[in-house]
């Protein structure tokens, strides 16, 4: 089993976009898959029209396996489940704070799911607190969406700094530019000084696409409705260079 994350410290930069479509593609590619939407704003639950059970209680996530299955939802697709947002996940850094491994409660109980789930995504909230290191700690690798400009070049600069301060392995981080426009010359300037000062970015890059952006409407992976467009088949092609960087990290669970 590997544990992929999509996270970023900034909002709106298309974490949940890839979480949905990478989710899907690992279904579609015949992985058991458990996609893991840590964000209590919901936004993959509701694409995948999935919600949490109404008596589930606060502290049942990072608890007992027994607990955590039964709050694990099928989807309209095979071999993909998905563990739906929950208010009370906004408070998951003093239910983590109040735990005794508090930086390492996620990995622990991620390990359970080993013989149910080949590929568990995570998708996380736009934050950097103790969830994070969670996150951080718990995943093989982190795919971190950016869009190519100041701000963003500025915010992925300061993940790769609070690794280094805090002795995270950096090797995990992979990033790939997001909702690209080819007429931007900002974009332009920023993929070139990014591609050249950072060793992190992967090939694929998700261009801007009105497909993307109507997910909203259709509650579906866009890969799953229009999937031959060629902006929405990118995502298709992130899918598989994860799946290749995967293979060559050691099983970490
Ligand atoms: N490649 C794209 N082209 C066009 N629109 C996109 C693309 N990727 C994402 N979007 C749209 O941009 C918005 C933000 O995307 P998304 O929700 O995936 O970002 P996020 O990083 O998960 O945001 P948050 O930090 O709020 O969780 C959404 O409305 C989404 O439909
Ligand atoms: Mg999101």
């Amino acid at each position: 089993m590997k544990v992929v994350a999509s996270y970023s410290i900034k909002g709106g930069v298309g974490k949940t976009a890839a979480s949905v479509n990478l989710a899907y593609a690992s279904a579609k590619a015949g992985n058991e898959t458990l996609l893991i939407d840590l964000d209590p704003q919901g936004a993959s639950s509701f694409y995948f029209r999935v919600d949490a059970n109404k008596k589930s209680k606060k502290s049942y996530f990072f608890t007992k396996k027994n607990k955590l299955l039964k709050n694990i939802k099928g989807s309209n697709y095979k071999k993909l489940d998905i563990l739906p947002a929950n208010l009370s996940f906004r408070n998951f850094d003093i239910m983590l704070n109040n735990m005794g491994k508090s930086k390492k409660q996620l990995k622990q109980i991620l390990s359970l799911l080993k013989d149910e789930y080949d590929l568990i995504i995570l998708d996380c909230p736009p934050n950097i607190n103790l969830l994070s290191e969670n996150v951080f700690n718990a995943a093989d690798l982190i795919i971190v969406p950016v869009i190519p400009t100041t701000l963003s070049e500025r915010t992925f600069q300061q993940l790769l700094t609070f690794f280094k301060n805090n002795n995270y392995n950096q090797k995990k981080i992979r990033a790939f530019f997001s909702m690209t426009q080819s007429n931007n010359k900002l974009h332009k300037q920023t993929i070139q000084s990014m591609e050249s000062n950072y060793s992190n970015f992967l090939k694929s890059v998700i261009s801007f696409s009105t497909e993307i952006e109507r997910m909203g409407i259709h509650r579906e992976p866009v890969l799953a409705y229009a999937s031959k467009k060629h902006r929405v088949q990118s995502y298709r092609t992130l899918f598989n260079e994860i799946v290749k960087l995967l293979a060559k990290i050691n099983k970490s669970y």
